[in-house]
């Protein structure tokens, strides 16, 4: 064996035993049902899944993506959950059931992410830049949500189970609903309002505000003030010759 290859080999092996004990300690973290960590590895599906594609994502990593994509298929046949070998995942990340989940190749995931099942992290657009969302750290997406495209979710964000969310949200925020609207901040109910008011990218916009009144103002005066008519021409008149 090469020495880059034996090197990358011992990466691996203390790769896989420090994350499949990390992966173990997470589901404890995250489910009250889990009685044992041989339950835990047996019978997680999100486990398998997870694990499978740390070894997937390395494959693609090295550029043999015909193999990696192989090996997400199997996981997919196995656990029902679809993890595109591409898809860039942090540390301690648990999927709940897992049945349906799909992560798309742009996708990257912060570390302490929480995901149930049906969760879609899809894409928008068939170029190869990023399409995917981007999920910070402690996010958790409900039951059957789906994040569409490049957008953002902050740290400790919350999508309610069902959702649909198309915009970037930020750190701290629940998001509910179809499209997905912000509920609370901290926990705290926001309504919808407070949060048009809170909201980055919907900032008051002073010129168009200041053209808007001029506009409203030039329609009142023309309408009290009396514009005269241009004189008919007199058809009787006609117009001397020569
Ligand atoms: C979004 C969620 C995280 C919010 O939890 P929370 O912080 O405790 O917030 P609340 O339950 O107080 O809900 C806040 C508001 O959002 C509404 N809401 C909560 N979840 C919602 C959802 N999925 N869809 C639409 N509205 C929702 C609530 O009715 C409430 O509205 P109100 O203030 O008008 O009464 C939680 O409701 C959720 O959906 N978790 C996912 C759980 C899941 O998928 N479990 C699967 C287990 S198998």
């Amino acid at each position: 064996m090469l020495p880059r290859q034996r090197e990358r080999c011992q990466t691996l092996e203390v790769d896989v035993f420090h994350g499949i004990r990390e992966q173990i300690q997470t589901v404890f973290k995250h489910d009250p049902a889990a009685k044992s960590g041989l339950e835990v590895l047996l019978c997680y599906p999100g486990v398998h899944a997870i694990l499978l594609h740390r070894f997937a994502n390395r494959l693609y990593r090295w550029r043999w993506f015909v193999l990696a994509r192989l090996l997400s298929h199997v996981s997919r046949l196995v656990t029902g959950i679809e993890i595109h070998p591409g898809a860039t995942i942090g540390r301690r990340f648990f999927i709940d059931h897992g049945m349906g989940v799909v992560i798309g190749e742009t996708s990257v995931i912060g570390d302490d992410v929480l995901l149930y099942q049906g969760v879609t992290l899809g894409g928008t657009g068939h170029g190869r830049e990023r399409r995917h969302p981007m999920l910070g750290n402690h996010v958790v997406v409900g039951s059957g949500a789906k994040v569409l495209g490049n957008i953002e979710l902050g740290e400790w964000v919350k999508v309610g189970a069902g959702s649909v969310v198309v915009k970037s949200v930020p750190a701290h925020a629940t998001v509910v609903g179809i499209p997905g609207r912000v509920v609370a901040v901290k926990g705290v109910s926001v309504s919808h309002d407070e949060w048009q008011m809170l909201e980055h990218g919907e900032l008051p916009d002073p010129v168009g505000q200041t053209l808007a009144n001029l506009n409203e103002r030039l329609s009142l005066i023309e309408a009290e003030v009396k514009v005269p008519d241009t004189p008919e021409p007199d058809v009787g008149t006609t117009l001397p010759s020569g």
